[in-house]
């Protein structure tokens, strides 16, 4: 079943996530829920547990239609530089040109428990540490300088206003 998915000011996208130390049933479930929603999502290519209020080192993501998942992942080397318009699922509407390294070394385990390492660059390399930063309870808004996020926060306002007006209006029938 697809989950919601948490947005900006959801304190659980603060929270860290707790490292998996059992890949089991439970953990395959989580999996294939948080593929139904990316699948589900506008334009999602990766999905962290936390953005569906799961306090675990998993990702998901999909690139090229190859559904991918990895389970506590981290960036273990990074080198070079990219500007890229970064957006998230958690901050919908929002894009914003980041820098960030653009060669990633990740390593992390396959959901048969197997060490994994990926190397990754340009739009993969920096969802991996997007999707990283959302295990360790960063949003995009913390890599900003403050004068990017007061920018971005602005920004971002008056999208959510815009969406608001943009709402079909429901008759609540109970
Ligand atoms: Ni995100």
């Amino acid at each position: 079943m697809a989950y919601e998915i948490r947005t900006y000011g959801d304190p659980v996208l603060k929270t860290p996530a707790q490292a998996v130390t059992d890949i089991d049933g439970k953990v395959a479930r989580l999996v294939d829920d948080m593929f139904e929603t990316l699948f589900t999502s506008d334009s999602g290519i990766g999905l962290a547990a936390p953005q569906v209020g799961v306090q675990k080192q998993v990702f998901v993501w999909e690139i090229n239609d190859e559904p991918m998942v990895i389970i506590n992942p981290e960036i273990v080397e990074s080198s070079g530089e990219w500007l890229y318009d970064e957006g998230c699922l958690s901050i919908p509407g929002l894009y914003v040109e980041m820098l960030r390294p653009n060669e990633v070394l990740m390593r992390g385990r396959t959901l048969d428990g197997n060490e994994i390492e990926i190397e990754a660059n340009e739009l993969m390399g920096r969802l991996f540490q997007h999707e990283i930063d959302h295990l360790h309870g960063v949003l995009m808004f913390d890599r900003m300088t403050p004068e990017q996020r007061k920018e971005a926060l602005t920004e971002y306002r008056k999208i959510l206003d815009e969406q608001a007006k943009a709402k079909p209006r429901r008759l609540r029938l109970k």
